[in-house]
């Protein structure tokens, strides 16, 4: 960290100086206006405290200047004697603080940790959004995810049902998150439930909720998932899954915008807006009979067709990038290069698991990475093949999935401890297991005789 103090007066610099030396940062000082003008060109500086009165010229100009340079710089200006005029010029300006003369060394201290809590929630608040945002953002320039952004900035606002329809892994999940997060609803909750994850009863009972003693077990009331949603968004996963019985009290509450929990007597008004997502074809299996049509068309006032990765290979690199960027964040590794092999390889891989299975390819090659070059490894092109890829690549024979598996675990493991020179703890971190997991894991292999 990097601080700058701009006064003509020797003393005052020196007790600044030593205020801000409590902490770890290096100072410059300059005692013109010019000098300091000078200096900040040269150098970004996280905070500075700057004399308005120079002899020179104002310091505001030096205030100016280094906001100029880098807006998040904390500035604190002082002033000779309290003229709230000065001040207040200088508060439009970006100051965060002033210090009037004569000053004594407990307020210098007061005002300046509060310049240093201010640079520390700034830089937090700075890496969890970055983070918050690369995780959360879709990635994507190719003319079929450019025509879905401008379809979801289109929809989000109003309040119609969204279907997302796409193969597994293509983000549509990330997608209903995005029409939330730009809807109005945006400041209530969006309530996930995958329709397949529950036996239909279950499942009943968790979106509608139930009074207690509504059955066996029913100890006390609880809220259903859709109450939960209340004013927000309700996000329908693998809709298609849902059976029919359910299908029918889902569509009734669509149009009666009321629920009644399990057991109760009493109606709840509910208000959310339903988002769902497939990834089989449900607009035939309506047709078709085999998911009730009336509530089709009720969920999909708008359809959205989420492109397969392979329909869109220009956002490889894009995507690749992207990731390598959040995996080496992550695992706070450092990723200087990717091999051109790599991209070769992933260019050519099927990616029936779509964005998933390239993420979680980057994960491990970030992984797996040595001296900051990422590599398509000899591991990953046997797992690809073996465990990513559609069963007819197989061969007939002689595969064991079991003896894949554990090969790949293996090496992992062994990968992991030759990264931490043998140091069980930290190849269980890198890894992600606890220390137990990784010793029962590596103890199989050892009694297995190797
Ligand atoms: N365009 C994208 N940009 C960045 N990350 C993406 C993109 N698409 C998907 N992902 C990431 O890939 C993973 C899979 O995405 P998501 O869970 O949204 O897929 P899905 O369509 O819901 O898959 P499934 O049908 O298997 O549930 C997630 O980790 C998500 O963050
Ligand atoms: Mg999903």
């Amino acid at each position: 960290m990097r601080a700058l103090i701009v006064d003509d007066e020797a003393n005052i610099r020196k007790v600044l100086r030593r205020v801000l030396e409590e902490r770890p940062v290096e100072v410059d000082e300059a005692e013109t206006l010019q000098e300091g003008i000078r200096m900040i060109e040269r150098q970004d500086y996280d905070a500075a405290i700057v004399d308005i009165r120079l002899p020179d010229g104002s310091g505001i100009e030096a205030l100016k200047a280094i906001k100029g340079v880098n807006s998040s710089s904390v500035v604190l200006v002082v002033t000779a004697f309290a003229s709230t005029e000065t001040a207040v010029e200088a508060m439009k300006a970006g100051a965060y603080d002033y210090l009037t003369k004569p000053f004594n060394l407990e307020e210098i201290r007061v005002v300046i940790r509060n310049v240093f809590d201010k640079i520390g929630l700034q830089d937090r608040v700075r890496t969890l959004q970055r983070y918050a945002d690369e995780y959360q953002s879709i990635v994507g320039k190719s003319e079929a995810m450019q025509r879905l952004f401008s379809i979801i900035e289109k929809i989000a606002p109003f309040d119609s049902n969204v279907l997302i329809v796409g193969e597994s892994g293509t983000g549509k999940e990330l997608v209903a998150q995005a029409i939330h997060e730009k809807s109005r609803r945006l400041n209530h909750s969006l309530v996930a439930v995958n329709c397949a994850s529950l036996p239909g009863e279950l499942l009943e009972s968790e979106l509608f909720g139930y009074s207690r003693g509504a059955f066996t077990g029913a100890y006390a009331a609880k809220k259903g998932l859709i109450e939960e949603a209340h004013r927000g968004t309700l996000f329908l996963d693998e809709i298609g899954e849902m059976p029919a019985s359910l299908q029918a009290k889902l569509l009734r509450f669509l149009e009666e915008k009321k629920i009644r929990p399990l057991g109760s007597g009493h109606e709840v008004d509910v208000d959310v807006r339903i988002v769902a997502a497939t990834n089989s074809l449900l607009r035939e299996r309506a047709a078709a009979g085999e998911f009730r049509e009336d509530l089709f068309y009720r969920i999909s006032t708008f359809e959205l067709q989420l492109p397969s990765l392979r329909e869109r290979r220009d956002d490889i690199p894009m995507l690749v990038e992207h990731f390598v960027k959040l995996f080496a964040r992550k695992f706070d590794r450092r990723i200087e290069r990717i091999d051109p092999a790599f991209m070769d390889a992933v260019q050519q891989s099927e990616f029936r698991g779509n964005v998933r299975e390239l993420k979680n390819i980057i994960e491990r090659e970030v992984i797996l990475a040595e001296n900051g070059v990422l590599r398509w490894s000899a591991s990953e092109a046997s797992s690809s093949r073996g465990a990513e890829s559609a069963p007819q690549d197989l061969p007939d024979a002689g595969f064991s999935l079991d003896a894949h598996l554990s090969g790949l675990e293996r090496a992992y493991l062994e990968h992991a401890l030759h990264k931490t020179q043998g140091n069980k703890t930290k190849a269980a971190d890198l890894l992600g297991l606890t220390f137990r997991e990784f010793r029962y894991r590596l103890a199989k292999y050892k009694n297995a005789g190797g």
